[in-house]
């Protein structure tokens, strides 16, 4: 299998011409004030980047240290206002880090869910292709891959060759909005539109319960064991933001390890014997395959829960 784009500038009407747009100065970063935003925007601040932090919480914007502006992102008129630098005392960006989401299925209505979600990511890719910013890199789901896997995964580790199979209308969302991905590439040839598929996001404090999973392979089964420390996910942003190959594109984000002391190949004799198992895998070696991240964006997770507990 290849790692060719879904959709590719060749397929527009700009053909292969369309060139890869400049590297980003001035990010947007929505969702700024969740679990993984607050550690991509302190990461890329750290990088050099200039970042412009939006959220819809609730608080005292002057409190939040750096620049922050509140706005409800399923009002198109606040995204454009807000990307294009026309709100006073903040200029336009050139590039858009999309995080913000109800960001698990159940915690509110499914309607709800869908009709946040979806809304705010339209929002800010139509605003993106107003305004002519020319790279995206959004948060998709390891969710899309089959979770909870009730119905096994077709092979492990699990990766991007298969199509989604979403299992909740959170996943559902996220599926369509891969497929937003590959059309608004298709209307905008040189547009780079980078979708990563988190696995459950983690901070350094969420450790010290991972040896309690341990007991039980059937606790973490729903996401084959993965999880993706914060600051990797950051980093994986980071990548997602240099990519430089214009086109929709998606990639599995997880740590390099998995979440049990048993090893991989034994979780997965003992709990999926009849999925078949596509390598030789390491002793604690994700199954949420991240060989495409790692060849393409250069992707290379830095931290192991293994190193806190
Ligand atoms: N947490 C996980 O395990 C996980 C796993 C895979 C993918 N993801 C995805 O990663 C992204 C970030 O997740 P997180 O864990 O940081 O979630 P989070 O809930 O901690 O942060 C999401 C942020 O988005 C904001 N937001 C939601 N709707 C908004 C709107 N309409 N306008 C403005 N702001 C809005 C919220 O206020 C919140 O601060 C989400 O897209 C989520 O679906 C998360």
């Amino acid at each position: 299998m290849t790692d060719t784009p879904a959709t590719t500038a060749a397929d527009g009407p700009g053909g292969p011409s369309a060139s890869a747009p400049p590297a980003a100065s001035r990010v947007a970063v929505t969702g700024a004030h969740g679990k993984l935003g607050r550690a991509v925007v302190a990461h890329l601040r750290e990088t050099g980047l200039d970042v412009l932090a939006l959220d819809r919480w609730g608080g005292d914007p002057r409190e939040v240290e750096g620049e922050f502006l509140a706005i409800d992102l399923t009002d198109y008129g606040q995204v454009i206002e807000a990307l294009s630098g026309s709100v006073d005392e903040h200029e336009a960006v050139d590039a858009v880090v999309h995080l913000a989401a109800i960001p698990a299925p159940g915690m509110t209505t499914n309607a709800a869910t869908y009709a946040n979600n979806s809304a705010a990511t339209y929002n800010v890719f139509a605003a993106s292709r107003a305004l002519g910013i020319r790279r995206v890199v959004w948060a998709s789901s390891e969710t899309v891959l089959g979770l909870p896997f009730d119905t096994p995964p077709p092979y492990a580790p699990v990766d991007e060759e298969y199509p989604p199979r979403p299992e909740s209308t959170y996943s559902l969302n996220k599926t369509l909005e891969e497929e937003l991905a590959r059309q608004f590439c298709r209307w905008q040839p040189g547009l780079v539109c980078v979708g990563l598929r988190f696995s459950n996001v983690m901070d350094v404090e969420d450790y010290a319960q991972f040896p309690s999973f341990d007991a039980d392979p059937q606790l973490r089964r729903w996401n084959l064991w993965g999880y993706i420390d914060a600051r990797d996910g950051a980093q994986a942003v980071e990548r997602g933001l240099r990519h430089d190959v214009p086109g929709a594109d998606v990639f599995v984000i997880a740590n390099h390890d998995t979440v049990m002391s048993r090893s991989s190949a034994e979780l997965m004799a003992q709990v999926y014997p009849d999925v078949p198992v596509t390598k030789e895998l390491g002793e604690h070696e994700t199954l949420l395959g991240i060989d495409k991240a790692r060849r393409v964006l250069g992707y290379d997770p830095q931290h192991s829960w293994r190193d806190h507990v």
